[in-house]
């Protein structure tokens, strides 16, 4: 990154994954103009364009292409790749990554730090867990929807408390959180179903009412929060039937990320949705059938995938 000047102490942020959710979160740091927000991206890009709730604004951007072209690691990495795009951010990690780099993982799953950790050069990894709706609709033009009360968590740690302060007076509320396993497996189980559900049978949300299909939920979710309780995460009993209301205030018209993914012939994060629920299930000697069957089955729509 561009060297800063001894009067120009500004934190340097760079975007590892300029998408729906990267773009919306380097577009909404670019508006607070208090950062050198730099976006590490596969294709050029010299302006953003961000819509949010409060209106549309259009940012000048700095965006490289090539990590030789970095100079320095940065204060702060915010990893927004697709969890199977991880090992190719590893070359823009190894260039932004020192020991005092803070990185945060905004990125679906559980298991954030053990993932990032082998790319991170002796920096901290922070998880966090994606409540906004990001949309890109152009490489350069993202969107921002918010349909919960925060729009990301973090652990309530020194890490968490940094990420939020850095994100302060911008659009996107940062949660910070004493249990944050518990949230990020409460959003794994949201995952679990209504992606592996909608992928496979090509229909929206609504399909998650049926009845039938509604009981195979509540067992696959069974599976998940015994898998959890072993990995020693406190989530209760009606966990399944929360995630299942929760799904249930949204609009049955609504699709998933995995849904669209598989109407565009994209590849599937299914190895971090189910596949850490059966990974989890073999490490705990519990068995997951049900997770294992919607594994197979993402697992050979994804070998089929074109992208
Ligand atoms: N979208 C949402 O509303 C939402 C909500 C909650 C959680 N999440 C989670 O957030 C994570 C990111 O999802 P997303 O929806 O933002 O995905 P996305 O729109 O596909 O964005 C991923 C971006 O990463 C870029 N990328 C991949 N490999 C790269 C590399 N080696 N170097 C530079 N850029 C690279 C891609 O570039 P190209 O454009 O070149 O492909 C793309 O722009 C996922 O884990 C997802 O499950 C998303």
């Amino acid at each position: 990154m561009s060297a800063p000047t001894h009067t120009d102490r500004r934190l340097s942020v760079a975007i590892v994954g300029l998408g729906s959710i990267g773009g919306v979160a380097a577009g909404c740091l670019a508006v607070a103009t208090r950062y050198h927000v730099i976006a590490c991206t596969r294709r050029p890009v010299e302006r953003l364009t961000l819509e949010q709730p409060d209106g549309t604004v259009a940012l000048p951007l700095r965006a490289v292409t090539d990590p030789a072209q970095l100079e320095e690691p940065a204060d702060w990495v915010l990893l927004c790749t697709k969890t199977y795009q991880t090992d190719s951010a590893a070359p823009w990690l190894a260039r932004l990554c020192a020991p005092s780099t803070r990185i945060a993982v905004l990125q679906n799953g559980i298991g954030h730090v053990e993932r990032i950790a082998p790319f991170a050069g002796g920096a901290t990894v922070l998880p966090a867990i994606v409540y906004y709706n990001g949309e890109r609709l152009a490489p350069d033009r993202v969107r921002l929807r918010q349909g919960s009360d925060r729009d990301i968590a973090v652990p309530d740690d020194d890490c968490g408390r940094a990420f939020a302060e850095l994100f302060a007076g911008t659009p996107l509320r940062v949660a910070l959180s004493d249990d944050f396993a518990a949230l990020a497996w409460r959003k794994l189980l949201i995952n679990a179903v209504a992606n592996p559900i909608t992928a496979l049978t090509l229909q929206r949300q609504a399909v998650l009412r049926r009845p039938d299909v509604r009981e195979l939920c509540l067992k696959i979710l069974d599976e998940a929060v015994a898998v959890a309780r072993a990995e020693g995460v406190r989530l209760t009993d009606d966990e399944p039937a929360r995630a299942l209301a929760t799904l249930f205030t949204f609009s049955g018209e609504l699709g998933t990320s995995m849904y669209f993914d598989r109407l565009a012939g994209r590849r599937l994060e299914v190895e971090a949705l189910t596949g850490a629920i059966v990974a989890a299930g073999e490490r705990h000697g519990i068995a997951t059938p049900l997770n294992r069957a919607l594994l197979t089955l993402l697992r050979v729509i994804n070998d089929a995938a074109v992208a």
